[in-house]
């Protein structure tokens, strides 16, 4: 039976698991997981014959804020020769859909990690031997936009997890994590969260309207800067909070307005496009003060951070964003809200909200 594998941050195995058996128990399916505290991998295992499949259907990937990857697996091959891997392997493919791309991939572990060399080896003599058996599109024919993605999720080097997932419903990152290099002029590397998150919770399609020059933005908690650096790189003008001291060559674009205020009190004379938020305090106070922006219009979108420090991080977010929903619904205020535990996260999520 087909079960489902989800990728995760090390020590956020629960919140993962929580979390898909939550949302796919909305959709009517219920089924038990399988986890080991910090091995950044889940497996669920739904009731009911091509249950798994269901759930991919279903449930939008994009909506899942844990899981930075998943796949539906149809095999474990716990036993495999070290003379022989591929065999086994291939006869699970020539009972799947013929694949548009594979990858081959481990957790995101010290453990897994010991795994990268051996992947990237292996991923030749496997791509090459299922092109051979028509099993995998050719390197010409590869495509990264849609269509099927075949998994190899080695847990040991004779232990692997075979799947597959559809490209359109899953993250585009192999392990689900973008590759971003850090920008040398951007006073820190909190920097990277932000441009991750524009990546993860907005489409190009969105990026490119959303983010324009001579939009305006507040920064709060802005110091040293590398947020605002990345407002100010899309041309942006930006208003930025914080008692701290702020970057002198971002300063010396002129795009920025520094003010020694009070994030949880300060308020735009007028509102403005963005609003981001970094500081680091309760998540429930923080989200206050990002709803109170939305309710009374001040800005049109936000990115912001909610710091997880507590044990029951999935229940405590879903309390927060039905309060969200409850008040914003109640003001009819339409709005999407998108939220990720980014790889740049540590103890925190980011959420963007839109509204309309
Ligand atoms: C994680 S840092 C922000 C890093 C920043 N986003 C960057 O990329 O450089 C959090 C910041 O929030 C500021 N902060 C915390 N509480 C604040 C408050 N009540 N008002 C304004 N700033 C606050 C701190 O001074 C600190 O500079």
């Amino acid at each position: 039976m087909s079960f489902l594998v989800l990728y995760c941050r090390s020590g956020f195995e629960k919140d993962c698991l929580a979390e898909i058996t939550d949302k796919a128990m909305l959709g009517g399916v219920s089924g038990y997981g399988k986890l080991e505290d910090g091995g950044g991998v889940v497996r669920f295992y739904p009731y009911g014959e091509g249950a798994a499949e269901k759930l991919t259907k279903d449930l939008s990937f994009s909506n899942l804020i844990f899981a930075r990857q998943w796949f539906v697996a149809t095999e474990e091959l716990t036993d495999l020769s070290e003379q022989d891997r591929l065999g086994p392997i291939i006869e699970v493919f020539e009972t799947l859909a013929r694949m548009d791309v594979l990858v081959l991939e481990h957790a995101d572990t010290n453990d897994g990690k010991q795994l990268s060399k051996f992947c990237r080896k292996f991923s030749n003599p496997a791509r090459q031997n299922l092109r051979k058996k028509g099993l995998l599109a050719s390197k010409k024919e590869e495509c990264h936009d849609g269509g099927v993605r075949g998994h190899l999720f080695f847990v040991t080097g004779t232990h692997v997890i075979v799947g597959q997932s559809t490209i359109q419903n899953s993250s585009q990152w192999e392990m689900g994590v973008p590759r971003l290099k850090f920008p040398a002029a951007a006073p820190s590397r909190s920097t990277l969260k932000l441009e991750e998150a524009w990546l993860q919770l907005m489409t190009a399609e969105e990026r490119m309207s959303f983010l324009k020059f001579g939009h305006t933005a507040v920064d709060l908690g802005a110091a040293p800067g590398g947020w605002t650096w990345q407002l100010v790189n899309k041309g942006m003008k930006v208003w930025s909070i914080d008692n701290g001291p702020m970057n002198e060559e971002l300063m010396a674009t002129g795009q920025v307005t520094h003010l020694r205020d009070d994030a949880f009190t300060y308020r735009p004379k007028r509102p403005v496009d963005w609003m981001v938020c970094d500081v680091v305090d309760k998540p429930a106070k923080v989200a206050d003060r990002m709803l109170r922006w939305l309710l009374e219009g001040w800005c049109r979108y936000t990115v912001f951070n909610l710091k997880l420090p507590m044990k029951q991080r999935w229940a405590e977010v879903h309390r927060i964003f039905e309060r969200m929903d409850e008040a914003l619904t109640e003001k009819g205020i339409q709005y999407e809200l998108r939220a990720k535990h980014l790889y740049h996260d540590r103890e925190e999520i980011t959420v963007f909200i839109r509204t309309r």
